[in-house]
């Protein structure tokens, strides 16, 4: 077997993390849940919202039949709402199409809504067994600093170098559970020795033959992207509220936190009494100027201008796509990571108390 994978296996065994909640399980529905959790997110992140979301839908067919609503509320806080979006529609796809079973078949996996090659791969390798090759950020990460490769790994050309590496060194498929192993070991790596910012070559079971590291090229390594700074927006979130209640709306299902519980939105701010919302017209009366909050997505950033407003004149809420809630209820609520900042933080207003 060849020597990488022979290492990273031992390392695994001896080093690597054992005890998370989605392994020792070869459910497919609990591992493609993990893989999609942690697409960008870590470890200690996920683990509590997997396993709520765990508990809440633990299968294919609870998870099928929803609502949306109750999944983006179990996935609020994590980011990157369209995992979740797709993981509902995918359950439904696989109710429709596979009599309710997860496909085996790598192709079948990859051509799932959400499930990219790397993401299909691990599920694969996790769940059926299968000599499958990742190839997520970290292993890149890895890859472009063992074999000393240049250039940005998100390039056609670079990636293609990668995927073709990482083929060729996965572990002999003779010996039972070694893929997963060293699929394991890879992920290991990448989380906790191999990392982006001060990698701890001295304890790498890789590095008597990293390129990066012979050639002290480390710290070049990955080459990043050439990149411009990220345009920044702003934004007036108003939080009506009204006899300890606030008012949130749901937001179309396209855009940035598409199908989520928010505030109103205003694009501009002016100085003046009476805001639209949904239709609906409301007297105001302005509480306070919150402090600006910052956000970032991935392709630009977000300056929030919060004001905390008290609706004065009579209100209809009879709308579907309007509702008005304690804020324990609104934390509750499928809402986005600021909106969970700015409520938290209104909380001690006097108004609420
Ligand atoms: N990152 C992506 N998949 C993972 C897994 N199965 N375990 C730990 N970290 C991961």
């Amino acid at each position: 077997m060849c020597k990488i994978a022979t290492r990273l296996i031992c390392w695994q065994k001896l080093h690597g993390r054992h005890h998370l909640p989605w392994q020792g399980t070869h459910d497919p529905y609990a591992i493609w849940l993990s893989e999609i959790m942690l697409q960008q997110t870590q470890v200690s992140t996920v683990t509590p919202y997997y396993q709520r979301f765990m508990q809440r839908f633990p299968n294919i067919k609870s998870l099928a039949s929803g609502p949306l609503d109750d999944v983006l509320a179990l996935w609020s806080g994590l980011g990157y709402y369209a995992r979740a979006r797709y993981l509902y529609q995918t359950a439904q796809l696989i109710m429709r199409n596979y009599d309710g079973k997860f496909p085996r078949q790598l192709d079948l996996i990859q051509q799932l809504p959400g499930i990219g090659r790397s993401t299909a791969a691990a599920i694969a390798v996790f769940a059926f067994g299968q000599q499958c090759a990742i190839l997520d950020g970290n292993v890149k990460r890895i890859f472009t600093r063992y074999f000393g490769i240049e250039g940005y790994p998100g390039n056609r050309k670079i990636q293609n170098r990668l995927w073709n590496k990482a083929s060729a060194i996965l572990p002999d498929n003779n010996v039972n559970g070694n893929i997963e192993i060293y699929t394991q070991a890879l992920m290991d790596l990448g989380a906790t020795v191999c990392t982006r910012s001060k990698p701890k070559c001295v304890i790498c079971p890789l590095q008597k033959d990293c390129i990066a590291l012979r050639e002290q090229r480390i710290d070049r390594l990955p080459t990043t992207k050439s990149r411009r700074p990220l345009p920044e927006k702003e934004t007036v979130l108003l939080l009506l509220t009204k006899q300890k209640k606030i008012l949130l709306e749901k937001r179309p299902p396209k855009g940035i936190w598409g199908g989520l519980w928010c505030p109103p939105e205003m694009t501009t701010c002016k100085n003046v009494t009476t805001y639209c919302v949904q239709n609906y017209c409301f007297s105001i009366i302005v509480l306070d100027d919150i402090p600006p909050l910052h956000h970032s997505f991935t392709h630009f950033k977000l300056r929030i201008y919060p004001k905390l407003l008290e609706v004065v004149s009579p209100i209809d809420s009879q709308q579907n796509n309007i509702m008005w809630l304690t804020l324990d209820e609104a934390l509750a609520a499928a809402i986005p990571a600021p909106v969970r900042t700015l409520l938290k933080q209104i909380g001690t207003n006097p108004i609420f108390t």
